[in-house]
């Protein structure tokens, strides 16, 4: 497999918390607690409720923050009669250069399917956005020794279709279902274990250098205290964080992984 450097991409996912006054003073105090060797070093996204994006969008431009601005979801068309949902190409819009695809909270609690994170994930890269397309298994499908099923499946489908050299570019997210929220993490070696079999997908589907450069994040718990062991992991290149995105010091630990 052809060697390439992975810059590592730490997301805060903020889920459905912080209205855009939290957003906006959560994003100051990450802004000034990030030094320049950290996002030279790190690509960071935040990933605020639509509602936030705009005040964020002006937070990080104004300040020329080296934050990327990310969105939680997205219809795949670009408008018409979907009362609720919002375009990709609105988000687009808004400078927004990450989207997060198949999380497992929208594949449980909103129906999203492998078919639409497929379809979404094509419309986001035709908007010039990548998508973090996700996968992620239950307690009891790893019970059942069922784990690399899940997420082959959902990885599978959700890249059929894109091209190689779109794949290569691409971010995936490994979430345990298991351990998002839970405080329980998958151990570094589980995690560095599903982490490369998710490379190894992406191999047979879209060829060995898009492997090699596609970056895979882990989420589920994530904390400054358990990030370096998760991130020293060679087939982990990166965080997908919940619950300790929300506080600007405690994701701040996270990205300032490499000075634990
Ligand atoms: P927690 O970090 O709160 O476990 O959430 C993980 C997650 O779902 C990020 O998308």
């Amino acid at each position: 497999m052809a060697k390439v450097t992975r810059t590592p991409l730490i997301s805060g996912n903020w889920k459905m918390h912080h209205n855009h006054f939290e957003a906006i003073s959560t994003i100051q105090k990450l802004a000034y607690l990030l030094h320049k060797e950290d996002t030279d070093a790190v690509d960071v996204s935040v990933h605020p409720p639509f509602t936030d994006l705009r005040s964020v969008q002006t937070v990080l431009e104004a300040d020329d923050v080296p934050i990327a601005l990310g969105a939680q979801h997205c219809h795949w068309e670009e408008k018409g009669a979907f009362t609720g949902e919002v375009s990709p190409a609105f988000l687009a819009k808004l400078n927004v250069s990450y989207v997060i695809v198949g999380h497992s909270e929208r594949r449980e609690l909103f129906g999203e399917t492998d078919e639409m994170v497929n379809t979404k994930a094509k419309a986001i890269l035709k908007w010039g956005m990548t998508p973090i397309v996700c996968c992620g298994e239950t307690l009891e499908e790893r019970e059942a020794g069922s784990t690399e099923d899940k997420v082959g499946g959902q990885i599978r489908a959700g890249l059929a279709g894109i091209a190689a050299e779109q794949v290569a570019g691409l971010v995936l997210a490994y979430e345990p279902i298991w351990a998002i929220g839970t405080g329980r993490t998958a151990s570094a070696e589980d995690a560095q274990a599903v982490c490369a079999y998710v490379r190894s997908v992406v191999a047979e589907v879209a060829g060995a250098d898009a492997a090699a450069s596609v970056r895979i994040q882990y989420g589920g718990s994530v904390k400054a205290a358990n990030a370096p062991e998760l991130m020293a992991q060679p087939d982990i290149d990166g965080a997908l964080v919940g619950g300790a995105a929300l506080v600007a010091e405690d994701f701040a630990g996270i990205v300032q992984f490499r000075s634990a």
